[in-house]
């Protein structure tokens, strides 16, 4: 072609290719989470059932007959991460919508940012009542704390048979604070009594003088309701101060950390999750053998199996708005009933969240076991 004839056709060819490019751009999804630091078993497993879904679908030939791009950003575990990561998503790489974090207090950081910049966010698996409540654009897809509260006091009473508890609060995590309030409420409305009440905070890694302080009080049941690093720790050290009684979390004690950290300290602690691998459901198992397949035999957890859900849920939403428009995507994402997903099925509710059975899980033998499905 002489240099005349190509300079030319060029704009026509370019016009050409990006009105096709613009038909099959793939749709950029920003996923925020805790690949490294502190939480990182949470970040990765929620990242992997994430990853999963994105390439199933993508295998599947994408949706509106797009491929999805999924953005992955590291927010170290740090606190501000978040909020910075979640700017650039939007405004630099123009995602059309967000999905992160795992943990409350990071959800809740990025969360008025998405609702600034209008960009739907669903968190697979924040369970603090007031993540959503920032914002019309703020979903998630797992339960809520005021439910998780009401399933352990319900287990620490009925199943436990506890009287009196004590109660060890992480005060600088928003889970943690609200998680040990919705506990203590219905525990103590159906008669039982939390006798102490002790304080620490994330990164601590000597609890012996809020333990002394719990046998000095006499309880039979301790309740941290914190994260892996720190509930593996305070097993240990009462098990050191001979404090026997059992000790039972919600479902931030999920990571293979909680046994690797706590041994034989853990064994025959208690915690509530969102799911269990063991479950007999087609669906459920189906995710397993999947997820083992592209994992190199590991077993999904609670963060894996609603990273996948949050993915399908989006992926649902997108296909029913028929855009990726954000004014019509947000509200086919509100308008998600019976979705069926590995969790359960996701109906989102006027205020954003979605109501789901809890399991119990204890450790036996180093060992996740299942113990009970506890209902809404
Ligand atoms: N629910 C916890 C929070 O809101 C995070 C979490 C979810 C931890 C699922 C483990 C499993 O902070």
């Amino acid at each position: 072609m002489t240099k005349a004839l190509s300079t030319l056709l060029l704009p026509v060819f370019a016009a050409a290719v990006a009105g096709s490019a613009l038909a099959q751009a793939p749709i950029k999804v920003g996923e925020f989470a805790s690949l490294t630091g502190k939480e990182a078993a949470f970040g990765q497993s929620s990242h992997k059932g994430t990853l999963l879904a994105i390439e199933e679908l993508n295998a599947t030939g994408g949706v509106l007959g797009r491929q999805f791009e999924l953005l992955t950003e590291d927010n170290q575990s740090k606190q501000g991460e978040s909020a910075t990561i979640v700017k650039k998503l939007i405004s630099r790489d123009q995602v059309v919508a967000l999905l992160g974090e795992v943990a409350s207090g990071r959800s809740l950081e990025a969360a008025p940012i998405a609702q600034a910049g209008k960009i739907p966010m669903i968190s697979p698996s924040s369970t603090n009542k007031r993540v959503t409540e920032m914002g019309s654009y703020i979903f998630r897809v797992c339960f809520i704390d005021p439910f998780q509260g009401t399933v352990m006091a319900k287990f620490a009473r009925n199943s436990l048979h506890l009287q009196k508890v004590a109660l060890l609060t992480s005060v600088s995590s928003a889970y943690s604070v609200d998680l040990a309030k919705y506990f203590k409420e219905t525990f103590a409305a159906m008669g039982g009594t939390i006798t102490i009440e002790q304080k620490y905070s994330e990164g601590d890694k000597d609890f012996k003088a809020q333990l002394t302080a719990v046998k000095a009080a006499g309880v039979d049941g301790i309740f941290v309701p914190g994260y892996y690093t720190e509930a593996a720790l305070i097993s240990k050290q009462a098990r050191e101060l001979e404090l026997n009684c059992p000790l039972f979390g919600g479902d931030g004690w999920e990571a293979p950390q909680l046994i690797e950290i706590g041994g034989k300290a853990v064994e025959g602690t208690y915690y509530s999750t969102h799911y269990s691998p063991e479950s007999s459901s087609p669906g459920v198992q189906g995710f397993v053998k999947k997820f083992r397949a592209r994992y190199a035999d590991e077993t999904p957890d609670a963060m894996a199996a609603l990273g996948y859900d949050s993915v399908m849920v989006l992926a649902d939403a997108i296909k029913r708005a028929g855009t990726t428009d954000h004014i019509k995507l947000r509200a086919a994402i509100a308008a998600t009933r019976n979705f069926d997903g590995v969790t359960g099925r996701t109906t989102i509710d006027a205020h954003r969240n979605a109501t789901k059975s809890a399991v119990v899980i204890t450790v036996k033998d180093g060992e996740f076991k299942f113990v009970e499905t506890i209902t809404p």
